[in-house]
């Protein structure tokens, strides 16, 4: 990963001028997943890993990106129509840019120049902090003024329209709004979030990335996400009230298990849980108590894994080896599934303990190493300061 310098200078040389540089960060949730498409809760938390943005206008309209990562420029043109066809990385970029510059006929182009340290494909939401930083960049270059949650849902309106993901706005929200030593608490119906104390003396939060990445998984999220709406449209016949699964208590729905065929039953059942378990886990953080937060966990991780079937043998086989390790709290998969990592609270005496486990035991299963390690709450997107040394 280049320091912004180095991306400044790199940058010069390629389009022989000085760039702004922009940011914004990848994530992990602690807790709270598939509940964000349910109007319900989430509690992510922004990490250091983040994806850059050197960028600088163009007089035309064209918007030409280089990536580090993949090693490819491509471009588009605001002023021709977006065709339909998936160009992997650059839809990101591309729906974020005609979201933001939708009926301006004013916005302009620009020259970007991408690096990254988020893992891509390891549910850490890679695609969140591409389409964030570029939107950021995009819109701060054109001198038009986007709220954070406008950016955020410019950008889940990039994975809906021009990916075919159908998110939620958990990642793109705690890319927006993150903050250092925070998690954050989203309301996906209203879009309030509420900052909640995650410096956790004593605890530290470690990422397993077991490294699958299954080709499915989008429409399995997709149906997923279609299995909860059927739910609510049964539901409704008997509680009109309800417009999304948020509106249900365990009661109610345990009430009315008898209008729902499996497996809705057992979808509806994880996302009301996890709502009450998000919650919890809230008043759990506040009063730093981890062993309360880490049993939420892992009832977390048992809901996701047996009731909404997300989960994959690697990363149960992760969260089975955290358990076992003394001074682990809890260990759930997170983010939305079939793959991608685990997270898990630890004593921050037995983070060395946890890392050997999680290494020795995944390669006496499945003779290979994940990645492993620690991370913090970090802020949202931001523009860095002029780097230092670079040409002007
Ligand atoms: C993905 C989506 C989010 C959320 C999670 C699961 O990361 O982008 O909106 O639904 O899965 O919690």
């Amino acid at each position: 990963m280049l320091d912004d310098t180095t991306l400044a200078k790199r940058f010069w040389a390629e389009n022989g001028r000085a760039p702004r540089i922009f940011s914004a960060p990848g994530r992990v949730n602690l807790i709270g997943d598939h509940t964000d498409y349910n109007d319900g809760y989430a509690l992510p938390i922004a990490i250091g890993r983040r994806t850059v943005v050197a960028a600088a206008v163009r007089t035309d309209r064209k918007v030409r990106v280089r990536s580090l990562n993949v090693g490819q420029v491509e471009e588009f043109d605001l002023d021709r129509p977006w065709t339909p066809r998936p160009r992997g990385w650059l839809d990101y970029v591309e729906g974020v840019a005609r979201a933001v510059s939708l009926g301006d006929s004013a916005f302009v182009g620009a020259d970007l120049l991408i690096d990254s340290d988020v893992p891509l494909g390891a549910g850490l939401s890679s695609s969140a902090a591409l389409e964030m930083s570029t939107g950021l960049a995009l819109t701060s270059l054109a001198g038009k003024r986007v709220s954070p949650l406008d950016l955020a849902l410019a950008a889940q309106s990039a994975e809906h329209d021009y990916v075919g993901t159908q998110c939620g706005i958990m990642d793109q929200l705690v890319a927006a709004r993150g903050r250092r030593d925070r998690a954050l608490l989203i309301d996906s119906r209203s879009f309030e979030t509420k900052e909640v104390p995650c410096a956790l003396p004593g605890a530290a939060i470690v990422l397993c990335d077991t490294k699958v990445k299954h080709e499915l998984a989008a429409s399995a999220y997709n149906q997923r996400r279609s299995e909860c709406e059927t739910s609510v449209s049964i539901l409704r016949q008997r509680r009109p009230r309800v417009r999304a699964l948020r509106d249900l208590s365990m009661e109610e729905l345990l009430g009315d298990a008898d209008m729902l065929p499996e497996p809705l039953f057992r979808r509806c059942r994880h996302v009301v849980s996890e709502n009450a378990r998000t919650l919890a886990a809230v008043r759990a953080l506040q009063s730093e108590d981890c062993s309360a937060l880490g049993a939420l966990m892992l009832a977390s991780h048992e809901s996701l894994r047996s009731d909404y079937e997300v989960s994959c043998g690697e990363l149960d086989r992760c969260v089975d080896i955290a358990r076992a390790v003394r001074g682990a709290y809890g260990s759930r998969m997170t983010g939305g599934g079939f793959g991608g990592c685990t997270v898990t609270l630890v004593d921050a005496n037995a983070v060395g303990q946890l890392i050997d486990a999680l290494h020795s035991g995944f390669e006496a299963t499945f003779q290979r190493r994940p990645d492993v390690f620690t991370v913090r709450a970090c802020e949202g997107m931001k523009e860095h300061d002029a780097p230092g040394g670079a040409p002007l």
